[in-house]
């Protein structure tokens, strides 16, 4: 993994703010115009910049029916649909006779609606016909259980043999359909998820090994085992983890699983760059909510031209952290704007209790997702399929044909993206702040957990929810992002780091950055094996410090410290100093003996940054108090500053102009006070001194001055 060299980077003075600003907008009008090519763009000047849109089966339906719902369609204001990526059997009735003239007609008719259309493949769910004649297209489970047709996902990932049937009907799809003005775009397949334990998996794992470690002498060192008499002498002894092992083979099984979804994605993209104009983008939608961890998000979409996710509630009502937060963690898998390829239209049907979101949620949360760099949203589905196993999915029109209630506020949705199109137009969220995520230490703290309480997510929201609340836009990224431009980053959870990464934050810190490590940091090297320096391990020296000893907490210990006090939760590490300007931040109270009164967090300035470790899950409110600080001592600029507690605003930043959304997530409502000079997107006109948002109510203001074309 290479790692971008760091910029240098000043501490914040008064006039930094008038000179940041103009720096960001030089910087972004530069950014902008070289390096994002623009996607998602047909040739109809009706369809606007930013997307409304549904995923559509017209192969579930009477073609007699397909105008009716496209009207309805562009009455709601949506220009794009998803199309195919379930409709194999209907594409390639049997082997090798296509039949895609349906598919052909049905994007003419979009496009005489003004809706674009994306093209999934459709490999996510073969035909019969291929898997019964060729049972090595199935996965096999962790069980040994050989999936079988009735669902989807029964394909294997790895198998060679079901990657030519893949192949195969994607080319004929990009043949057709690779110049096609309405098609915009593809997605791969649909949401992987399941890899395969069969054995033609196994010796690919074995190869993919000896690629990586060309002897067993290296292996067997890497993964220690002379432990428990582990000892490999043939690669073909190696096993496909199925529950635990060595952390080290599951690590590596966790790589191999991301190189091979990757390659199975790069033959497919492979086959439609052969014959799409470049003008068309490849995408996949990613599932799990945005945060499961079955592979490498930042692995998967480096071949991809944009991210995309798949925005889901399920249950209950709209975590506004959980979800921004997952919105910056896509943004920050290709650190560019993405796409909310699904979405739900009120309600899902595989939550334990499928309620609807509010009425003014959905579009809320729509516009939460703009805010965060969403160029379209996508809904799931636009209608459901008379049988099979999602009768009961929120949509926008019924079994009748005629629209359910959520229709009109989704119309509402698609009427005010219209208008905001231009002002949102290559405009992106700009952050001085970020959160790194890796997998590797994801999946290293999941194998180990140590603490079955242990919340990764939960932590990494305690570092996020501040930062958002005080108004900051945050990026999440990865670990070979580059840091230029960040005042200040945090890593709470960086379980795995290697030599080279920490080669990376220091010269971060080294130039000005300011660097909040949190608990478990720095544990293992990159083989996943205990880091010899003890934690955070390659940064131990320029910390001026490190970790005495680790604890798991059943219950809470108290801490107090220049910034406050309050308790710790889950895990607790005992911090030493050895260097004379490490300071103390926070010291434990009366606890298991071993804590009482030892350093909790220190800080340590080097070069012109500084390092901070904190070894402990602080309750949220400490936590709030440490993160002010952070960004104080960071020089992090306020960006629009306080608002009214449950309004949340966003910012996206153009060459030449700034655009703001404000979100009233609130049950009541909420008066947010402006400054002067911005102009309202939506009512047209210079803003008033204030504005007073409905519950779930939205707002878009902009300053500065952009093109009015809304593509
Ligand atoms: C996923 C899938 C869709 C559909 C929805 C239901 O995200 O990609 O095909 O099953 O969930 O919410």
């Amino acid at each position: 993994m290479n790692f971008a060299p760091v910029e240098k980077n000043r501490r914040a003075s008064p006039t930094s703010r008038r000179r940041y600003e103009k720096l960001i907008a030089f910087a972004v009008a530069a950014l902008l115009a070289t390096s994002f090519p623009v996607y998602g763009q047909n040739a109809d000047p009706n369809v606007p910049s930013l997307l409304l849109g549904a995923a559509w089966y017209p192969e579930q339906w009477p073609e007699s029916r397909w105008e009716a719902d496209l009207q309805l369609m562009e009455d709601a204001h949506l220009h794009v649909v998803r199309v195919g990526e379930f409709a194999w059997s209907t594409l390639e009735p049997s082997q090798g006779h296509y039949n895609l003239d349906w598919l052909a007609r049905a994007i003419r008719l979009a496009e005489k609606h003004h809706i674009a259309v994306v093209i999934g493949t459709p490999t996510d769910a073969p035909p019969a016909w291929l898997t019964s004649a060729h049972p090595e297209t199935l996965r096999v489970d962790a069980d040994g259980h050989r999936a079988e047709h009735g669902g989807r996902r029964q394909f294997n990932y790895a198998s060679p043999e079901y990657r030519v049937f893949c192949v195969a009907i994607v080319a004929q799809l990009a043949r057709r359909f690779g110049h096609d003005p309405d098609v915009i775009g593809w997605q791969i397949g649909n949401e992987y998820t399941d890899e395969s334990f069969d054995t033609g998996t196994r010796r690919l794992f074995h190869e993919w090994l000896q690629r990586k470690y060309k002897t067993l002498d290296s292996l067997n060192s890497a993964w220690t085992t002379a432990y428990w008499s582990q000892t490999y002498d043939r690669w073909d002894e190696i096993p496909l983890p199925t529950a635990g092992g060595n952390p080290g083979l599951l690590l590596d099984h966790k790589r191999f699983v991301s190189d091979t979804w990757r390659s199975f994605q790069r033959a497919q993209i492979d086959a439609i760059r052969k014959y799409a104009e470049p003008r068309q983008f490849i995408t996949t939608n990613i599932g799990g909510l945005g945060w499961s961890d079955n592979w490498d998000h930042y692995e998967i979409t480096r071949d991809l031209d944009i991210a995309s996710w798949d925005d889901y509630v399920g249950e209950g009502s709209l975590n506004v952290a959980r979800n921004g937060a997952m919105h910056d963690f896509a943004r920050g898998w290709k650190r560019q704007n993405f796409w909310v390829m699904e979405t739900q239209p009120g309600s899902v049907n595989w939550a334990p209790i499928n309620t609807t979101l509010d009425r003014g949620e959905t579009s809320a949360m729509a516009w939460q997702a703009v805010g965060h760099g969403a160029d379209a949203v996508l809904y799931w589905q636009w209608r459901d399929a008379l049988n099979g196993q999602e009768q009961y999915h929120g949509a926008l029109v019924g079994p009748d044909g005629t629209p359910l209630p959520i229709y009109s506020e989704i119309r509402d949705i698609g009427g005010d993206f219209e208008l905001a199109a231009a002002a949102l137009k290559g405009t992106k969220p700009m952050a001085q702040v970020a959160i790194v995520v890796t997998y590797d230490s994801r999946w290293a703290i999941d194998f180990q957990p140590h603490n079955k309480n242990y919340d990764q997510l939960g932590i990494l929201l305690d570092y996020y929810r501040p930062l958002r609340d005080a108004g900051y836009t945050v990026d999440i990224i990865g670990a070979d992002a580059p840091l230029d431009g960040y005042k200040l980053v945090l890593a709470p959870d960086l379980n795995v780091i290697s030599k080279d990464l920490a080669t990376h934050l220091l010269a971060y810190v080294q130039q000005g950055g300011h660097l909040l490590l949190g608990p478990r940091s720095g544990m293992k090297d990159e083989h996943n094996a205990l880091n010899v320096e003890r934690q955070p391990g390659p940064l131990v020296a320029p910390l001026g410090g490190r970790v005495e000893q680790y604890y798991a907490l059943d219950g809470i210990v108290p801490v107090a410290g220049a910034l406050g006090t309050g308790t710790v939760t889950q895990w607790a590490e005992q911090l030493s100093t050895s260097a004379p300007d490490a300071e103390v931040m926070f010291r434990y109270g009366k606890s298991n003996g071993w804590l009482d009164n030892q350093p909790a967090m220190i800080s340590r300035p080097v070069g012109r940054g500084r390092i901070s470790y904190l070894g402990a899950v602080l309750n949220p409110d400490l936590m709030r108090q440490v993160i002010s600080w952070a960004a104080t001592d960071a020089g992090v600029q306020a960006e629009f500053g306080q608002v009214a507690n449950g309004v949340e605003v966003c910012r996206r930043v153009g060459g030449s102009h700034t655009v703001y959304v404000f979100i009233n997530h609130g049950h009541t409502q909420a008066h947010v006070a402006l400054p002067s000079g911005l102009h309202d997107v939506l009512h047209g006109g210079e803003s008033a001194k204030a504005i007073d948002l409905a519950a779930q109510g939205v707002a878009v203001f902009t300053t500065g001055t952009y093109e009015s074309k809304a593509r």
